[in-house]
């Protein structure tokens, strides 16, 4: 509930692995706790939050009927439609039934990670509980997507920020991303496009090729059809990101065609 001028944020869980929850635990400008703390005022979260059962639900609804039409909803995780949502309860609800009941009165609505962005991991085909992301459910209403398996916490904080700030959501792209953050493709910056201009490439993971930092094109990378910031923001705090360490991007920020068919290939 409001606490201090600090606006209310309701956080939901539906099928996901909580690692965008996981990612965010870890950021460091701000931290959690100043965050928490001292800027929203966190009213549900199933993981970080102290209270169970009937006290969890209590504070949910409190706050939705006190924060009405005010609120920052957050969602993690997709939504199961199929056979009316029965795959995911909450509460004796569907997570279908809880998102368009928070939904209703939330002022914005922020879908945190590719799950909640997509459908995610859950929706690859042939996708048995019909996951999809926010946008398929809630039609009404702004929703941000933050895509990314996990996004990187800062693309979240930053959007979460500049709406405290300027009360207005930041400029987004036709998937609903914000621009300052998916605005650009990971190879127009990434540190192996030298190698890439030049024609060297990764034949194998562990060869001298790899070992060199050639370039993981050949190896599937997908950052020329990537849009995100991972290549500039990194991870962690440690300047780390999939492919200075080794991996090709498998395009985790983007729908279908790309994350999907990287993990179908996996499976
Ligand atoms: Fe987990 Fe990825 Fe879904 Fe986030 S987007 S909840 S990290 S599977
Ligand atoms: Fe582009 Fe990937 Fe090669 Fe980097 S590793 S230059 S993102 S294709
Ligand atoms: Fe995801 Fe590719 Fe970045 S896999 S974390 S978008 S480098």
């Amino acid at each position: 509930i409001e606490k201090n001028g600090n606006p209310a944020v309701i956080w939901l869980h539906f099928q996901e692995c909580t690692g965008c929850s996981e990612s965010l635990l870890r950021s460091s400008h701000p931290t959690i706790s100043t965050l928490i703390l001292d800027m929203i005022s966190l009213d549900y979260h199933e993981t970080l939050m102290v209270g169970a059962g009937h006290q969890a639900e209590k504070s949910l609804h409190d706050s939705m009927k006190e924060n009405q039409g005010k609120y920052i909803l957050v969602v993690e995780g997709a939504i199961p439609t199929k056979q009316n949502g029965i795959f995911c309860k909450v509460s004796g609800k569907t997570a279908m039934e809880s998102l368009q009941e928070a939904a209703k009165g939330a002022a914005a609505i922020i879908s945190i990670g590719t799950c909640a962005s997509y459908g995610g991991i859950q929706s690859v085909a042939p996708n048995p509980t019909g996951a999809v992301g926010v946008r398929d459910i809630v039609k009404d209403k702004p929703v941000i997507n933050i895509p990314g398996c996990p996004p990187n916490p800062y693309n979240f904080l930053s959007t979460v920020l500049y709406y405290l700030t300027f009360k207005k959501l930041p400029e987004l792209d036709n998937l609903g991303r914000p621009k300052f953050a998916y605005g650009r493709k990971i190879h127009e910056h990434c540190e192996r496009r030298p190698h890439f201009d030049a024609g060297r490439f990764a034949k194998a993971y562990g060869d001298p090729t790899h070992a060199q930092g050639y370039c993981l094109y050949k190896l599937g990378c997908k950052g020329p059809a990537t849009s995100a910031n991972c290549s500039v923001q990194r991870f962690n705090d440690v300047g780390a990101w999939p492919v200075s360490i080794g991996h090709p991007c498998i395009g985790c920020t983007e729908p279908d065609i790309l994350f999907k068919t990287a993990i179908a290939e996996k499976v």
